[in-house]
């Protein structure tokens, strides 16, 4: 009798959990929604981002049109794929603050209150920091080197290269040395303990079960307190550097020196952080900023720059893979520009900021790359005041997220969209023109626009002309990825089991 008291007790409290849990609030019900258990089903049941896309959320958003419902992240949001709707959302931040963190749980833990949690005055005092660490033109001699280092290991072993793996080292070598002068190496020394306690952690966060119930982070699983210790050695490393750079700029200051342009150009990006911070003229608010605030600016560069631009750029090899006669017109364009810059042999030197800027189809081909496999499947913002969209009214608290994925993918906008067409971003082109603002999405938009646009940007041109010179690649033939892109749901979109054949090139 007591077991069948206490069973009952179970099931029906489960059963109240999992319906307050999943109970739409009033202000959204009447928004059509997309189905539950087919989406748990779906995600559960390890269906790629692509795929649900197709089976479910498509015929939906046909049906229903551009606004409906999705129980996501362990809430209800109201999501859309209308231009429109975007703009407003991303152009008039007051109204569509960004959400801010739960405040618990390993991401928060990780990321601590950065600034990409706050909104208003708290989030500009951040970013008076910020900003003149990114406003450069970037050195590229680091994204040489690490692209040197990864032609090495793919010389080593070109076939069957498991190429996120390969991407997520040459981007964290590269954040480590860009941010803050480390070298990880994560291309060369696999047994570095700072980098094995950072890749602990990002699996740990990007976990599909934490993702759909972020409430399993307050229950204290090992996994938990093992990603808690691990994040205790990574600051130990962060703190070490923050101290160095701090003495260094009161030195600065105290001899009242500044960096000059030529050290700013060079420097990284803690140095100049700390700069701004320890070596200003500031008075009174801006000297309350601490070594925390510094700390929690490093990691979320980390969270924001390296996955990011890794996942990226191994969705460009994807498709460059897919489409040989793109790729071979990419490496023409990166000799004919070099050489037309006067470098004799472009295989021998690492393009410069300046040259860069020649590689246009190289910058469509990113752009397009990220078009048809956008990192962020969506971005959010939480309403702050009432306020109408479509033909709901919704109040304060509503959290409404543009799919990009959905929007990168409509017909209406990019015809064909299932097609890699790199010359879609010549802005001289008819549906360039055509296009409605707000309908790329990539870095998102308006005063909340990725601030590493231009690092990454820069990154990705440097290490896929230096690939081209290098390599030629495609697909295994066997690989489900001739037909098909299957990446895995969670916070960012993952290429998953994708492997590529590289062949080397000769030396020019
Ligand atoms: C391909 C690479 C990248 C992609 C796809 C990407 C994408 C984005 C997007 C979509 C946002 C806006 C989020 C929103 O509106 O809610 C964003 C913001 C941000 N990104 Fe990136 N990002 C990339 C690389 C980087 C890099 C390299 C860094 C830094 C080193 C970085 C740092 C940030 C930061 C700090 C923000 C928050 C800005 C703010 O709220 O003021 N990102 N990124």
């Amino acid at each position: 009798m007591m077991f069948i008291y206490i069973v009952s007790t179970v099931v029906v409290g489960f059963l109240t959990l999992v319906h307050w849990l999943l109970s739409p609030p009033r202000a959204i019900r009447d928004v059509p929604s997309i189905s539950i258990p087919m989406y748990l089903y779906y995600f559960i049941g390890g269906k790629s981002r692509e795929e649900i896309h197709d089976l479910l959320i498509k015929p939906a958003l046909k049906k229903h049109g551009r606004v409906v419902r999705i129980w996501r992240f362990g809430s209800w949001v109201v999501m859309t794929t209308d231009p429109k709707i975007t703009k407003t959302m991303f152009q008039d931040a007051k109204t569509f603050p960004k959400i801010g963190g739960r405040g618990k749980g390993l991401t928060d833990r990780f990321v601590g209150k950065s600034f990409v949690f706050k909104n208003g005055h708290e989030w500009l005092k951040d970013r008076k920091v910020v900003n003149p660490a990114f406003h450069r033109t970037w050195e590229t001699g680091v994204f040489g080197d690490v692209a040197e280092n990864t032609s090495e290991l793919i010389r080593k072993s070109p076939n069957n290269v498991d190429i996120l793996d390969m991407m997520n080292r040459a981007t964290l070598d590269a954040m480590g040395r860009v941010v803050f002068d480390y070298d990880f190496e994560a291309l060369t020394n696999p047994s570095n303990k700072y980098r094995q306690a950072y890749n602990n952690i990002t699996s740990a966060m990007a976990s599909p079960i934490r993702f759909l119930f972020p409430v399993i982070d307050s229950f204290g699983f090992e996994s938990t307190k093992k990603a808690y210790r691990d994040m205790d050695t990574f600051d130990e490393l962060i703190y070490k550097l923050i101290k160095d750079r701090k003495e260094a700029a009161l030195n600065r200051k105290k001899l009242g020196v500044r960096l000059a342009d030529d050290d700013r150009g060079k420097a990284d990006l803690l140095t100049l952080m700390t700069d701004a911070v320890y070596n200003s003229d500031a008075e009174g608010e801006d000297l309350e900023y601490n070594e925390e605030n510094l700390r929690n600016n490093v990691i979320l560069f980390y969270i924001a720059g390296h996955d990011t631009t890794s996942f990226s750029l191994t969705y460009a090899i994807l498709e460059l893979a897919r489409n040989p006669d793109v790729q071979a017109k990419g490496r023409s364009e990166v000799i004919a520009a070099l050489k037309s810059d006067g470098v004799a042999n472009p295989y021998s030197v690492t393009p410069t900021y300046e040259q860069q800027k020649r590689f246009n189809l190289v910058d469509q081909i990113i752009r397009e790359t990220q078009r048809k496999n956008p990192i962020f499947t969506m971005l959010s913002r939480k309403i702050a005041k009432p306020v109408q969209i479509d033909k709901y009214n919704f109040p304060p608290g509503t959290i409404i997220s543009t799919y990009v994925y959905g929007l990168h993918n409509d017909e209406s906008i990019y015809p064909n969209p299932g097609k890699f067409d790199p010359s879609r971003f010549d802005d001289q082109s008819q549906e360039a023109k055509n296009r409605p603002p707000c309908s790329w999405l990539a870095f998102g938009a308006g005063i909340r626009q990725c601030i590493g646009t231009n690092f990454s940007m820069t990154e990705q041109r440097v290490l896929l002309a230096m690939l081209l010179l290098r390599f030629e690649w495609t697909l295994p033939k066997d690989s489900a990825y001739w037909t098909q892109t299957l990446s895995k749901n969670g916070f960012f979109a993952i290429p998953k089991d994708l492997y590529i054949d590289f062949k080397p090139l000769g030396q020019g």
